[in-house]
Order: structure tokens, then sequence, then C-alpha cells
């Protein structure tokens, strides 16, 4: 089978299912999202431009005006209006799966896990440091670590943990590609991703 039937075939199967990346900030959701969404014809959404373009306040503002708490009610709010629509791929800020609520609509898509290991994580929130309220604090890599050991447990609900090496995003896109089929016709059981090594 050639790429373009690959992809017809792989579309029939999603039948318009939301793809929703997961994983900690800098993982890269941001920026393989669109690479997944022009391969697959899908529209392309992220939870924290839609959170910044409703509220008319950046990230940053929100959890420096109104704290975390009022920025997880916003998430969640924006999160119920993606889940309303069908065949998009759809980043998520790195929080957005602590919220139990939020795993409804995340389970009616296909939930990926984006996972480049803390190493890599580091060097890249390091690279665009400030635009991470949560890591503004005395000691940024001990609060990264601590989100980084708590959320292991949420983002194994995902269906596919994707492990990712020194690749560029388009290559991690196709990665999703080739790996999504198994995902569709062995449905991994709850509490166990399917684990692809890139
Ligand atoms: C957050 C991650 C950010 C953003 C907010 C909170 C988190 O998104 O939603 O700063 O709790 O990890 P990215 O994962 O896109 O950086």
């Amino acid at each position: 089978m050639d790429q373009s039937n690959r992809v017809s075939s792989l579309k029939q199967r999603l039948a318009g299912r939301n793809l929703y990346l997961i994983g900690m900030m800098g993982c890269g959701k941001s920026s393989t999202g669109p690479h997944l969404a022009d391969l697959l014809g899908y529209a392309f959404i992220d939870s924290d431009q839609l959170i910044e373009k409703v509220s008319g306040r950046s990230i940053p503002e929100i959890f420096q005006e109104d704290g975390e708490i009022e920025f997880r009610n916003l998430e969640k709010q924006v999160l119920n209006v993606i889940g309303q629509r069908h065949s998009l791929v759809v980043a998520t800020g790195g929080g957005l799966v602590t919220i139990p609520e939020n795993w409804g609509i995340l389970h009616q898509g296909i939930v990926i896990w984006i996972d480049p290991g803390r190493e890599r994580l580091l060097a890249r929130i390091q690279a665009d440091a400030g635009k991470r309220p949560l890591l503004e604090t005395q000691s940024p890599v001990t609060s990264f670590d601590e989100l980084h050991t708590a959320r292991q447990q949420f983002y194994a609900e995902a269906d596919m943990h994707l492990h990712v090496g020194e690749v560029s995003e388009k290559e991690v896109a196709m990665k999703i590609i080739e790996s999504l089929p198994s995902i569709l016709s062995d449905p991994a059981a709850p509490g166990a991703p399917q684990t692809i090594e890139e």
C-alpha cells in the first residue's frame, strides 16, 4: 500500500476521532501537531492558544492574575468546546491530564503521549525560559522534576506512549501515523498504553 492509501485507510478507521497529544511542557506537542494534522488532512488546535484567544490574555498573565485553579477552569471549558468537534489534532497543555473530568473528553479520541525523556525536556524548557508559570520558582529544575514525577500516572492513561529521541517533529508525526493502525486494531488495556520506541 502506498502512503496515500495508508493514510486514507487510517482516516477511515479513525472515523473522525480527534487525536489528543499529551505530555510534559516542552515535549513537542505544539510543534508536532501541525505536521500530524497535515499528514491526515485534519485541522490543528492548540488548547493553550485557544485559551489565550478566548480570554484575551497570555497564559503567564492568567496564572499571575487569577492563579492555576482559574486557568484549569478555562482549560476545561476550552477542552469541552474542542471535544464537540471532530477530525482534529489537539495539542494539550501539559497539566490538562491532571483533571479527571478532562478524561471524559480525551477518551472519546485517541490519546498520544509524546515523551522525549527528562534530559531533552529540561534542555528545551531552559531554552525558552519565562513562558512556563509553573517553573517560575526558586528552583525550576526541582519544580519540573516534581511535576514530571507526579504526572507520569496521568500520561500513562494514554493509548500510545511514544518515546522520542533526537528527531524532527515531522518524523515524530510520521511515526505516529505509522503506529496508529496497531493502536486501532489492538487497543491497549486501560492503564497500559502501547509503547512505541522511535
Ligand atoms: C502547563 C503547561 C503549559 C500551559 C501552562 C500549564 C502545565 O502548556 O498549559 O503553562 O501545567 O504543565 P505546554 O505543555 O504547552 O507548555
